[in-house]
């Protein structure tokens, strides 16, 4: 079983004027597309040609070009679903426990962009569950939490900062699509995949 490039649940201008239509068909159909190929390529006659994405990345010791186009998949899967044009709110309960581990969603947001905006050259800012508690992370490339040298939580929100995710509309402006990235946040999923890391 090939990995396949997801149909995204909105249109590639939807997410206008956080993300630009443009950089939302290149980073789609021309970035992930690109990852899946290579997935594809690197796993064909290997023992990982009929595992899960999650089986594959944590496997220790991964070939690079398994790592780097593999993190690549898993990485666009979760950021693709964890972005809506119509925002909503963490609910009550998730927000509690986003207290009880940051101080407040504004403290929480905060880490979160140093993660996303220190993190040198390309990367990404995770929020990560692991054993009911919330951290924060960042990972350089296509690295994730998930693998040999993460924090070893699951990702339930990231953060593209390669430069492909925003140049075309912000270049250097890395910090300003950190702030947008705020207000295409789809919470009722990020807290299904808390739900699910339980
Ligand atoms: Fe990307």
């Amino acid at each position: 079983m090939a990995f396949k490039l997801p149909k995204l649940n909105y249109e590639y201008n939807a997410l206008e004027p956080h993300i630009d239509a443009r950089t939302m068909e290149i980073h789609h159909s021309k970035h992930h597309a690109g990852y899946t190929n290579n997935l594809n390529n690197a796993i064909a006659g290997t023992e990982f040609e009929n595992k899960s994405i999650e089986e594959i990345l944590t496997t220790p010791n991964l070939p690079t070009a398994i790592r780097n186009n593999g993190g690549g998949c898993y990485n666009h899967y979760l950021f693709w679903e964890i972005l809506t044009p119509n925002t909503n709110n963490p609910s009550d309960e998730f927000l509690n426990l986003i207290t009880d581990n940051f101080g407040g969603l504004s403290s929480m947001k905060e880490e979160f962009g140093k993660a996303a905006a220190t993190r040198f050259g390309s990367g990404w800012a995770w929020l990560c569950a692991k054993e009911g508690k919330l951290s924060i992370c960042s990972t350089a490339n296509q690295d994730n939490p998930l693998m040999e040298g993460g924090c070893g939580g699951t990702p339930i929100l990231g953060l593209d900062v390669w430069e492909h995710a925003y140049y075309l509309n912000y270049q250097n402006r890395r910090p300003d699509y950190i702030k947008a990235f705020w207000e295409i946040v789809n919470w009722e999923v990020v807290e299904a995949k808390h739900q699910a890391s339980l």
